[in-house]
């Protein structure tokens, strides 16, 4: 049942009202935006998040030693950001190469987020070897772009330095190496440099340094403007990620464009609008930490299972909380899952302790995931989707937006085409 005695002031009925203070998305460089959301593509590898930074951090270091241009140091930049992003990727895009391997599947992702061809082809060979035993190509030598070298050998001394019993232990195993043993790796140059720029102190300062992703990113060249379009072209290209990695192409353009027409409808002004958009592609980014066994079980989660799934609100938080200007966009997400009864996770906030915003994400969200196919059981009609969100209004979903549908889904396909 709706709380069909429930009425909103006429102020918010007006879909042009503009409260004052509105949240409003954040002019930033495409750098400052991918460096901090990376590690969303960390936890989909089961590194810990920061790894992908860590990685540009040394591999940043090697290009500094051997005098890269800055167009170059760019490339190693991005490439070591995205080194292993296409791990999160399980449906594969039909435009990329099923026999590529996870490094195909990055280029994509690079591709995705607007990234040039040489920052593609970089992470595509980014697990090449110097003496042909790499993959996916097997190439050798001079063949292997020299970035992709660097972010092979910086991708090494990461692996050594974050999995030790003590980083003092780590760094002084990486400091006895020589540059033969990593020689067959990445060829002597590279491996050269790299055992230099391990002996450099800033480098070992710098490595577990909380702003470490803004530092790099402040470095970066080539990148253009600032602005609020970076910010959902970027936001939109991880939503598709995401949405490869759960193997449901779409779905957060679709809970974003549901969640700004509620919005509206609920008088929420277009700059906050335009956030909660961003919001809606996110929402579900931490479920690339989320096991696959779990995320594609063909039956009912077990409750360990369910646990484990609680977590991805939080691990989206947390990766968006280090990214600047999504303060409020982090909040909502971490509230998706909240209900009003106090019944949500992961916090059991109540009623309005919940953000609007976050209300209304959650309704985009179930209506959405009620219309899709699951491994348990198949899509629900339209009907069904509304019937259900009604019978959990109050409860499970807020009842003012449940309202709001109907209204906004036609104008949500109408905008959509
Ligand atoms: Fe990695
Ligand atoms: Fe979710």
């Amino acid at each position: 049942m709706t709380n069909a005695a429930f009425m909103l002031p006429d102020s918010l009925m007006d879909p042009d009202f503009a409260f004052d203070g509105a949240v409003e998305l954040q002019a930033a460089r495409p750098a400052a935006l991918i460096a901090p959301l990376s590690s969303a593509f960390d936890l989909a590898e089961s590194q810990s998040p920061g790894h992908g930074v860590r990685v540009a951090h040394v591999a940043l270091a090697v290009a500094e030693t051997l005098g890269l241009k800055n167009a170059d140091r760019r490339t190693v930049f991005y490439a070591s950001l995205l080194h292993d992003s296409g791990v999160a990727v399980a449906e594969l895009p039909p435009e990329v190469d099923p026999n590529g391997g996870h490094a195909a599947a990055g280029g994509w992702v690079a591709a995705r987020l607007g990234l040039d061809e040489r920052i593609q082809n970089t992470i595509l060979a980014s697990h090449e070897r110097w003496d042909g035993a790499g993959r996916p190509q097997g190439t050798a030598g001079g063949e292997i772009p020299l970035e992709a070298l660097i972010v092979n050998a910086a991708h090494w001394a990461i692996e050594i330095a974050e999995n030790p019993e003590s980083p003092l232990k780590a760094r002084a195993s990486l400091l006895r190496v020589h540059p033969r043993d990593i020689a067959p790796m990445v060829g002597s140059e590279v491996a050269e440099a790299t055992t230099d720029a391990l002996h450099g102190d800033s480098m070992w300062t710098g490595l577990w340094d909380n702003d470490l992703a803004a530092l790099l990113a402040g470095g970066v060249s080539g990148d253009g403007r600032a602005s609020v379009k970076n910010v959902e072209r970027i936001a939109a290209a991880l939503g598709d990620v995401t949405d490869a990695s759960v193997r449901e192409a779409g779905r957060s353009a679709r809970v974003a464009d549901l969640a700004m027409q509620l919005a509206r409808r609920m008088g929420i002004a277009k700059s906050e609008r335009r956030a909660i958009g961003v919001a809606g592609r996110l929402l579900d980014i931490g479920q690339m930490g989320i096991p696959r066994f779990i995320t594609e079980k063909p039956s009912i989660l077990s409750l360990e299972e369910m646990e484990l799934m609680r977590h991805h609100p939080g691990m989206a938080a947390r990766i968006l909380e280090a990214t600047p200007g999504m303060d409020e966009i982090s909040m909502w997400v971490s509230a998706h899952h909240e209900r009003p009864d106090g019944r949500g996770y992961p916090e059991m906030l109540q009623g309005y302790e919940i953000p609007l915003a976050a209300r209304i994400l959650a309704v985009a969200d179930s209506y959405w995931a009620l219309r899709a196919d699951r491994p348990h059981r198949e899509a629900f009609s339209h009907a069904e989707a509304r019937e259900i969100l009604e019978a959990g209004a109050d409860e499970h979903y807020d009842a003012d937006v449940v309202m709001m549908l109907e209204t906004s889904l036609g104008a949500a396909a109408e905008a959509a085409g």
